[in-house]
């Protein structure tokens, strides 16, 4: 089994740079897929409250013979529990769902302004608390602006989770990031797909002998970022991992790099 590279976070821990996605694993779909993902190696498993399937992903885990100190586990606090009280309620439910004692990355999903103002502040604090206690190892966040994070007292999340693939590559968020010591994690990094039919990404895969979606994986992983695929077809999660015996070069990374639409007015 390939070994995946980590990426040393800004508090120490190590991350590994691809994930499992879980997002719409609904059910006993969503078990056997992260069933089918240990089996073929990942160790990191990309959650949420809001996907309503932790019980579920809790079977998988329980099931696994995988130390858990082998694990590294991300979850989410929905916008609506951001009040600390609601904050803690939910990470205790996800632990108890999971079946573990803590997290090792605990993330605000959203700091969604527009509905609850400056929660997200507050919200950060309880999970400063929640890592003094040991509920969670380490805290970020996700879909947070520069001027978000500004907004966090100096205190520095080591992870911003967003969206992020070839045709919306964030390069000015991205630097923004890199500038404060914050690992990007990219979520819907095939583009929940769309990207694999591009045609950039379809010649350089046919001239390197892999899939699209191993193409634009390798990307993510080149660019020193974290990747997140999500998929509930067996041989697509096995195929998702096995990026680590290939390289693109330098030219077939700014051939990719050019499909940014993001900052296009
Ligand atoms: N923080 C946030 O707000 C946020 C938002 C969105 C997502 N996320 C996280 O990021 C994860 C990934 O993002 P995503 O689920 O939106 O999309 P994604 O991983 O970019 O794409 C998933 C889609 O690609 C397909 N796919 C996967 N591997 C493939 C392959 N090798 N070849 C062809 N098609 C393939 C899947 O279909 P099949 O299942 O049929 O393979 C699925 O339709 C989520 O699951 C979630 O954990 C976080």
């Amino acid at each position: 089994m390939a070994q995946i590279p980590q990426l040393r976070l800004s508090d120490g821990q190590q991350i590994p740079q691809i994930g499992f996605g879980t997002w719409a694993l609904k059910g006993e779909v969503a078990t056997q897929a992260v069933t089918r993902a240990l089996e073929v190696g990942y160790r990191h498993l990309d959650m949420a409250t809001l996907y309503d399937n932790e019980v579920e992903i809790g079977r998988a885990l329980a099931a696994s013979a995988i130390p858990r100190d082998e694990l590294f586990l991300t979850g989410k606090v929905f916008h609506d529990d951001m009040a600390p009280d609601a904050a803690r309620r939910a990470l205790e439910t996800t632990l108890a769902d999971l079946g573990v004692d803590h997290l090792d990355l605990y993330l605000i999903h959203s700091p969604s302004v527009k509905r609850h103002g400056d929660a997200y502040i507050w919200c950060w604090e309880a999970l400063q608390r929640f890592q003094a206690e040991g509920l969670v190892t380490s805290i970020g966040v996700s879909n947070f602006t520069d001027d978000h994070i500004a907004a966090l007292r100096g205190a520095t999340p080591v992870v911003n989770q967003i969206e992020l693939h070839p045709t919306f590559s964030q390069p000015r968020l991205r630097a923004q990031m890199r500038a404060r010591k914050i690992a990007v994690v990219s979520y819907s990094p095939l583009g929940q797909a769309d990207d694999l039919t591009n045609q950039v990404v379809q010649e350089i895969a046919e001239a390197s002998g892999r899939t699209p979606a191993q193409v634009v994986l390798r990307w993510h992983v080149q660019h020193g970022l974290v990747a997140i695929p999500r998929s509930s077809h067996p041989q697509r999660i096995a195929e998702n991992l096995d990026i680590f015996d290939f390289e693109l070069s330098r030219e077939q990374l700014g051939l990719i790099d050019s499909m940014d639409e993001s900052e296009r007015s």
